[in-house]
């Protein structure tokens, strides 16, 4: 009898029925197999953040359910790349990046790789009002389970202070993304 380390072929669809309650809030998401080189995630909405993630390898996007968009900082702006339902993309490593799913019911296959060892992810946070970065914080990501929450903690535990923009003084909101997005949007409508 063949053995497989991950198993026989499962069916899609039926996995997706059989994790509908995790795909939703307050989990969002879940990892298909444990362990392999490939993490093989189903990621749905809604659900929004505020941190970008810096990811030393590449990450695979198939938005199959409704539709999302990531924020992407670069080069000293904040872009946008739109997945709409149907579209599969290919994010180069280190493009700071901010996947956010307003779409209630959406779904998206996200493929992301082990990280070899030593390569360092980290989380970004921004000033909404004019891009400055607030704080970084690096990881060696062993658990995408385990090792974020802390982390995530960390930014929102640290008082108004070290959350405050150096450059413009407007205070990051913390936890409450919906806040940073309504920055956000009124720095956008002002320029
Ligand atoms: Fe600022």
């Amino acid at each position: 009898m063949l053995e497989l380390k991950y198993g026989n072929p499962l069916n899609f669809n039926r996995w997706l029925a059989e994790h509908a309650h995790r795909l939703k809030p307050p989990v969002g998401n879940q990892q298909v197999w444990q362990d392999g080189d490939f993490m093989v995630t189903v990621v749905g909405g809604p659900n929004g953040r505020s941190d970008f993630h810096d990811d030393p390898t590449e990450e695979f996007f198939y938005q199959f359910k409704g539709n999302a968009y990531l924020l992407i900082w670069d080069r000293g702006r904040f872009e946008r790349v739109d997945l709409k339902e149907g579209d599969i993309f290919l994010l180069p490593p280190h493009v700071l990046h901010s996947p956010q799913r307003p779409e209630a019911g959406s779904l998206c296959l996200v493929i992301e790789r082990q990280r070899p060892a030593g390569e360092r992810d980290a989380f970004q946070w921004h000033c909404a009002n004019c891009g400055q970065l607030i704080q970084r914080h690096e990881v060696l990501l062993q658990s995408i389970v385990d090792d974020l929450p802390p982390l995530y903690e960390r930014f929102y535990a640290s008082d108004e202070a070290a959350r405050r923009c150096s450059a413009c003084g407007v205070v990051h909101p913390g936890r409450d993304y919906p806040a940073w997005h309504a920055q956000l949007e009124r720095a956008q409508e002002a320029r």
